[in-house]
């Protein structure tokens, strides 16, 4: 029998509560939840693993009436029991390929412990760097959230056909969560329907055509309607425009909060409105399974609806081979870190870093007495960053361990503050002696891990507690001053970098910082990450993104900011900008250094007229001209310059890592299609329009010079 047929023959024999439990799930151990699996009202459990998931799914095979597996959940982020770079970070690296082969360690770590499903990955576009998830997202870029999300899908899934010899994959949190007003998590999103056509869909969409198994709706009221009652997004776009045949999941207790919300007047309301919307399945509120059968008693829900969820339910546990499979689990004792797995976690930890600065500083090698300082310099359970539940603070090889293994350098370590959100300023002496002491000083500085990740949204950007003020008395010791930033989000870097000849941003690393930072200093590597956020040079400027609209009156870069007293109010400067800050991010979307020299040559077009059924090669002549062997993350943008609706001033449309010996050059070419021209227009059809594009081939978001095309009608 096919999956399909099977699942037919299972819906027939099922009663309508063992059709409700199957849309329950339930989280941990510590409910009586055995006599419930055994009677067959739980389809899914989430943070439960181990002896404890093989125990239950015992019970759920064998003593159920109908033996439906259970399926287990749980937030397999960025690694497993070996964490990777928080996925911000990971997004940086500009590798989906790398990110790819991260997400199958995780997969196999995590279905080692009996783990089939993990809720990732997170693709909400997000342009404020005050929301604390931006940490878990590719940054503010569609077409990168797109690639990234796609990635990891493959790698979480290994999908053959209808069969995922991974873990099944899940896109969340489905839709628009990252635009919560002010950064503050779980707050109000306003998005109209174009944009989120346009920016915020297409990751999903992406997620969906690389056969993510399962979708997660969100905790965002979008434009009046909560997002897990949203038949709109869920039930017209995913399910029926996309022809999705996967499941979608609530998010933790989603379908109840739609009664804060102020959308439903209680749990019934809220049952209903979630099942009439296609929320496949209840995570951890019981709404649906305390109020189903009496709505659909009362005709408010049909049992289509009802056998719909629970076929899309019992498809994912067919292409997972439950029905086939031993009960799950494993020995908890069984060491998953190994040396291959670490080492491909230094490998995208070295491509995550962004070097923002290098005044020559950087590389450290020869320097043979250094200072390393910060209370972040050896932090284990910083390096993890956030959702890391399953990593373990002892895997973790933090930058001072890495430093004091080097061979010809000695290192004086000084913390400099208690901790890195204090304001006890009595270990910054220390921190200047060890420095004064050395022949150059790398200074740890940025965020806990807890500063950033669900619910941790902040109001400013700022390094936390007297961190600015060690850095700036570790300055007046008069030695280089490299700067290593952790953060889980785009700080404000400006009186950083004032204070520092160097610095790299690595996010929050993970089990292989240390290794990884080490090389990148001391030159055994050159850092290539790219910023997946723009920088702001102020909190005030958040919401900040590249991709922007140009609006009427463009800010002018350069622009001077300020009314110098006496200045008369002059007409010229009526534009989009601020009068006490720099209208442009203070590092843009697609930024970072490198120790090679990269040149670019003029970008060549095969041809200056695109047809609507043609295609367009650009190409340029990439040059090293430095003395480092270094990789350039080449990237493409477009800019529509006239659309029936307005249009940004940049889009990434494609990016390619180039690795380049000193001297080396090499042709780097894009094919341009219409179908990368296309967006909404005010009737949301979705076309490419004819006239003239923009394009550049371009080292980031906001530098090189454009080239113009034509689209033309057929
Ligand atoms: C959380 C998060 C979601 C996560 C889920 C299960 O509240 O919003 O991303 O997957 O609950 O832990």
């Amino acid at each position: 029998m096919s999956i399909e047929e099977k699942i037919v023959d299972i819906l027939e024999r099922m009663t309508l509560h063992e059709k409700l439990g199957q849309m329950q799930q339930l989280s941990g151990t510590s409910g009586d939840f055995e006599e419930r699996i055994r009677r067959g009202m739980v389809g899914s459990f989430l943070n439960v693993k181990g002896e404890a998931a093989r125990k239950y799914q015992e019970i759920a095979v064998k003593e159920s009436r109908l033996g439906i597996p259970l399926v287990f959940g749980r937030d397999v982020i960025h690694g497993y029991r070996t964490v990777m770079p928080i996925p911000l970070g990971m997004a940086a690296s500009f590798n989906p390929g790398l990110v790819e082969e991260a997400a199958g360690i995780a997969a196999e770590e995590a279905a080692f412990e009996g783990i089939h499903w993990t809720f990732a990955p997170m693709v909400d576009v997000s342009r404020d760097s005050r929301w604390g998830r931006v940490a878990e997202s590719a940054g503010e870029d569609t077409f990168l959230n797109a690639s990234m999300g796609a990635a990891m899908v493959r790698g979480f899934q290994k999908r053959e056909g209808d069969s995922i010899r991974g873990i099944a994959a899940c896109a969340k949190h489905y839709v628009g969560y990252g635009a919560a007003e002010g950064g503050r998590d779980y707050n109000t999103t306003l998005i109209p329907e174009g944009e989120l056509r346009d920016c915020y869909l297409p990751p999903f969409k992406a997620c969906a055509d690389a056969g993510a198994a399962t979708f997660m709706s969100a905790f965002n009221d979008l434009n009046g309607v909560p997002t897990s009652g949203n038949r709109f997004t869920i039930r017209k776009i995913l399910k029926d425009e996309w022809a999705y045949d996967g499941m979608v999941v609530s998010d933790w207790g989603s379908i109840t909060e739609m009664v804060p919300h102020g959308y439903c007047a209680d749990g019934k309301d809220a049952a209903c409105k979630g099942i009439r919307a296609g929320v496949d399945m209840e995570m951890v509120s019981e709404a649906y399974i305390a109020n189903a059968e009496q709505l659909l008693a009362e005709k408010k829900i049909s049992m289509e609806m009802i056998d719909d969820a629970v076929a899309r339910i019992l498809r994912l546990k067919f292409r997972l081979g439950l029905f086939d499979k031993a009960p799950a689990g494993a020995d908890d004792q069984s060491s998953s870190l190994n040396a291959d797995r670490f080492d491909a976690a230094r490998r995208i930890a070295l491509e995550s870093c962004v070097l923002i600065k290098n005044d020559g500083a950087l590389p450290l090698a020869g320097k043979s007495t250094l200072a390393v300082i910060g209370p972040l310099a050896d932090s284990p359970a910083d390096m993890l960053g956030t959702w890391a539940m399953d990593g373990r603070p002892s895997d973790v090889k933090t930058p001072l361990d890495a430093f004091r293994s080097l061979n010809g350098s000695s290192i004086k370590y000084a913390a400099g503050m208690p901790s890195p959100r204090s304001f006890d300023k009595s270990l910054i002496s220390g921190a200047v002696d060890a420095a004064r002491g050395s022949d150059a000083a790398v200074i740890f500085l940025g965020e806990e891990a807890v500063m950033s990740g669900e619910a941790h949204s902040r109001a400013y950007l700022e390094l936390p507690g007297v961190q600015l003020d060690l850095l700036k008395a570790v300055r007046e010791a008069g030695k280089p001053v490299v700067v290593v930033i952790f953060a889980g989000r785009g700080l404000c870097l400006d009186p950083i970098l004032k204070c520092a000849d160097a610095l790299l941003y690595a996010w929050h690393p993970g089990v292989a910082a240390g290794p990884a930072i080490a090389d990148l200093l001391f030159g055994k590597v050159s850092p290539s990450g790219r910023l997946p956020i723009s920088l702001p040079s102020a909190v005030g400027q958040s919401p900040i993104y590249y991709n922007r609209r140009n609006t009427g009156r463009p800010a002018q870069k350069g622009r001077r900011a300020g009314i110098p007293a006496g200045t008369p109010l002059d007409p010229r400067e009526f534009c989009a900008a601020y009068i006490d800050a720099d209208p442009f991010a203070e590092f843009p979307f697609g930024f970072g250094l490198t120790y090679g020299k990269f040149e670019y040559g003029p970008v060549k077009l095969s041809e200056a007229v695109l047809s609507m059924k043609g295609a367009v090669k650009a190409k340029v002549e990439l040059r090293n001209s430095g003395k480092t062997e270094a990789t350039e993350v080449v990237q493409l943008y477009l800019r529509d310059l006239v659309g029936s609706r307005t249009r940004p001033v940049r889009e990434l449309k494609g990016f390619r890592r180039v690795t380049l010996k000193p001297g080396e050059t090499a042709e780097v070419a894009f094919k341009v299609e219409p179908s990368m021209l296309a967006f909404h227009d005010e009737d949301m059809n979705y076309a490419a329009e004819p006239g003239l594009f923009h394009l550049w081939i371009a080292p980031d978001s906001s530098s090189g010079d454009h080239v113009e095309f034509e689209l033309k009608a057929d």
